[in-house]
C-alpha cells in the first residue's frame, strides 16, 4: 500500500504528516535531503532501542551518517535538567541551525526535542518519528513543545512545528497494550468533538484495533491527523477559539492526572478517556446534551477497557480537591477556565461560563 500523505496547510510553514508501513526503515528516502549531506542527530529514549538501530541502520546503507543521543524514559526527562543536558548534546555534536533534528519517540520525546529546536542556535529544525499511537494521533502534530516545571505539566514551552512527521504504524506492534488503549482515547476524541461517524466508526472497529488490526490502525491514524491538521491550520495557536476543542476531556482528565501525582497510575490518555466521559456527563448535567449520548461514550470507553469514571481512574478525591487543580489551567483567563462541552456525540464546544462550583459538586455527586 502506498504512503497516505496529510498536509498541514499552515501558511509560513506548511509541513507533510506521511503514514505508511515500514517507514522506519525507509525513512532515509525523506530524511536524506533534510541532512543535507551532513550527519543526523536522533533523539530517542531506551523505550525505542530497537527502532532506533533499524533506523541508524537504515541511515547507514543509505549513506546518511547519523548520532544519537539517548535519554532517560518517562516524564523527569521533561525538565530543565533535561533540556538543559539535550542542548548541550546537541551542541557538543555541532549541530548548526539549519539542521533538522530528529525526534523518534513518545510524546516526552517529542515534546522535550521540539523545544530543545524551538531555541537551539534560536531555533532549529526537527523532525517528529513517533513511536506511540498517542503520539502518532496527537503529540507529534500541530507543534505544541514544552517541558514541566515544579509548577506542573508543560509549563513553559513555544508553539514550534516540525518540518516533517514520519508515522510508521507497524511500529506499534511493540506497543505495550495499556500505552495503545491509552493513546486510542485520542482517536475516540476526534470523533466526539466533531466527527459522530468516525465515533460510529471507532465503536465497531475499536477492538479490531487495539488487537493489532493495522487497517483498522492506519484508517484512525489517517483520520485522527486528518482532523487535527484542519483544526491546527485553522487555529495554529489556540486562539481562536478553534484548537481548545483538542481538549476536549482534558480540563477533567488533567484534574485526575494531578490527583494521580502524574503518574503511572494514570497516564494521560486514560485520564482523558475518564475526562471525556466526565465531561459529557456534565454536559447532561447542565441540559446541553442527551443522556443517551453520554453513556453511548462511556459504554465504549468501558468496553475498550479505558477509564470512563472516577471510580474506574482510581480517583477517590472529592469535587473541591479536583476543581483546586482545575483552577491552576493554564488556559485560565480572568480567574475562568474553559470547558470543552458537548450538545451530542461529534457537537463539541468550548464553554467559558463553567462555574467550578457546580463542577465540584457534579463531581461529587459522581463519586
Ligand atoms: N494536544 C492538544 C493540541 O495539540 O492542541
Amino acid at each position: 500500500m502506498s504512503d497516505i500523505l496529510v498536509p498541514v496547510a499552515l501558511a509560513n510553514r506548511p509541513y507533510d504528516i506521511r503514514i505508511g508501513a515500514g517507514l522506519l526503515t525507509r525513512a532515509a528516502q525523506y530524511l536524506g535531503p533534510l541532512a543535507k549531506g551532513r550527519p543526523l542527530v536522533i533523539i530517542a529514549d531506551a523505550n525505542v532501542t530497537m527502532h532506533l538501530e533499524h533506523l541508524q541502520a537504515a541511515l547507514d546503507s543509505a549513506g546518511i551518517a547519523s548520532h544519537a543521543i539517548r535519554i532517560a524514559p518517562g516524564e523527569a526527562s521533561k525538565s530543565w535538567d533535561g533540556l538543559a543536558r539535550l542542548c548541550d548534546d546537541l551542541i557538543a555534536l555541532g549541530v548548526e541551525r539549519s539542521d533538522h533534528i530528529v525526534a523518534l519517540g513518545g510524546g516526552v520525546v517529542g515534546d522535550l526535542v521540539g523545544f530543545a529546536s524551538a531555541i537551539l542556535k534560536r531555533g532549529c529544525a526537527f523532525v517528529q518519528m513517533p513511536t506511540t499511537l498517542l503520539a502518532d494521533v496527537d503529540s507529534s502534530v500541530g507543534g505544541k513543545t514544552a517541558i514541566n516545571t515544579r509548577a506542573g505539566k508543560n509549563l513553559v514551552g513555544q508553539f514550534h512545528q516540525p518540518a516533517l512527521v514520519l508515522i510508521d504504524p507497524e511500529v506499534l506492534a511493540t506497543l505495550p497494550p495499556r500505552e495503545m488503549r491509552a493513546g486510542y482515547a485520542e482517536v475516540v476524541k476526534y470523533g466526539l468533538i466533531n466527527d459522530a461517524a468516525f465515533f460510529e466508526w471507532c465503536t465497531q472497529n475499536g477492538a479490531q484495533l487495539l488487537a493489532g488490526d493495522s487497517a483498522a490502525q492506519v484508517h484512525a491514524i489517517h483520520r485522527s491527523v486528518h482532523a487535527k491538521a484542519a483544526i491546527v491550520a485553522a487555529d495554529e495557536r489556540e486562539i481562536r477559539g478553534v484548537r481548545a476543542l483538542l481538549n476536549l476531556g482534558h480540563t477533567f482528565g488533567h484534574a485526575l492526572e494531578a490527583e494521580a501525582g502524574f503518574s503511572d497510575a494514570l497516564l494521560h490518555g486514560e485520564a482523558v478517556a475518564a475526562g471525556m466521559a466526565l465531561a459529557f456527563a456534565y454536559s447532561v448535567r447542565r441540559g446541553l446534551c442527551p443522556p443517551a449520548d453520554a453513556q453511548r461514550v462511556r459504554a465504549h470507553l468501558a468496553d475498550m477497557g479505558l477509564p470512563h469514571s472516577l471510580a474506574s481512574a482510581g480517583i477517590r478525591a472529592d469535587g473541591r480537591a479536583l476543581v483546586a487543580h482545575m483552577a491552576h489551567d493554564k488556559k485560565a483567563t480572568g480567574g475562568r477556565v474553559p470547558f470543552i462541552l458537548a450538545r451530542g456525540i461529534g457537537a463539541s464546544f468550548v464553554a467559558e461560563d463553567v462555574d467550578l462550583a457546580d463542577v465540584a459538586a457534579f463531581l461529587d455527586a459522581a463519586k
